[in-house]
């Protein structure tokens, strides 16, 4: 079936269940999921139960769309994301967010757990995302061009919109929560990098490397959506020294860093 009659079947099953307009979608990273609690639930749907989502393999849920108010504006947030590196189809991790644009959504907030590579970068800090370099992650928009969704060549110019990263600034200062900027490189995991992969990373302008987002953000660029995004560092990779990188680590250091990072979405859900 054609995507575009898919996304109509997703978004009718939607309307049979929640019938008001979410106009900001929040995609969750790794070990950051605790953001939802600040909502007011209005509707929760699992993803099993939607048509034309993706489905997850491993046993059990594989997450939900929770709908509800928060600081004054109608949200759909994603508990659990799709990963490129679980199996999913770049056109399946980046499904959600086409979804999230037929409901509506004009502004994504998109959070994920990343290595550090930048200077003077430690475990637990957060950047902004002000660009990304998504050599690494094979391209979400390979293939037929839905002329109805964006065009054939998007426009890359600006995929981080300047003001809500002006915004978030401003909102960061006065919760005297220390903030980076900097530049997401997009790579597929799951392995986490070698040590000369960490040098090249940084040397080619990467100041964080993640497994997500970069797709995500094409496809919102694609359909002219805003976009925020923030990393939380989670480990400065393994370069010199000889440490090694865990999941767990990288889990534990997203949990205790997560207030900070709720804190200021939450003021800039209110402020777009
Ligand atoms: N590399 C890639 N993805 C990651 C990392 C990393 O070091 N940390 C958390 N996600």
């Amino acid at each position: 079936m054609a995507v575009l009659a898919q996304l109509k079947e997703t978004v009718d099953y939607i309307h049979s269940l929640y019938t008001a307009t979410p106009t900001v979608g929040i995609v969750l990273g790794s070990g950051l999921g605790n953001f939802t609690s600040g909502m007011t639930v209005e509707q929760e749907i699992p993803y099993e139960d939607i048509p034309h989502f993706p489905h997850s393999t491993v046993e059990g849920h594989s997450g939900k769309l929770i709908f509800g108010q928060m600081n004054g504006k109608t949200v759909v947030a994603m508990a659990g994301r799709f990963h490129f590196y679980e199996g999913y189809t770049p056109q399946q991790v980046i499904y959600p967010i086409r979804v999230m644009k037929m409901l509506g959504v004009e502004t994504v907030l998109v959070s994920n757990a990343a290595g550090g590579t930048g200077d003077n970068f430690k475990v637990g800090d957060l950047m902004i995302i002000r660009d990304h370099i998504s050599f690494f992650a094979i391209n979400p928009l390979i293939g037929k061009n839905e002329a109805e969704l964006g065009p054939r060549f998007p426009d890359m110019s600006e995929p981080y919109s300047k003001e809500l990263i002006a915004k978030a600034k401003t909102i960061a200062e006065r919760l005297e929560i220390p903030v980076h900027t900097g530049v997401y490189l997009g790579v597929t995991g799951p392995t986490f990098e070698t040590r000369s992969e960490y040098l090249l990373i940084k040397t080619l302008g990467g100041d964080a490397v993640g497994m997500s987002t970069v797709q995500e953000v094409i496809v919102a660029a694609h359909m002219g959506m805003k976009v925020f995004a923030m990393s939380v560092i989670t480990d400065i990779g393994i370069r010199e020294e000889e440490n090694t990188i865990t999941h767990d680590e990288v889990l534990e250091a997203a949990r205790s860093a997560e207030p900070k990072l709720t804190a200021i979405f939450t003021e800039l859900v209110g402020a777009i």
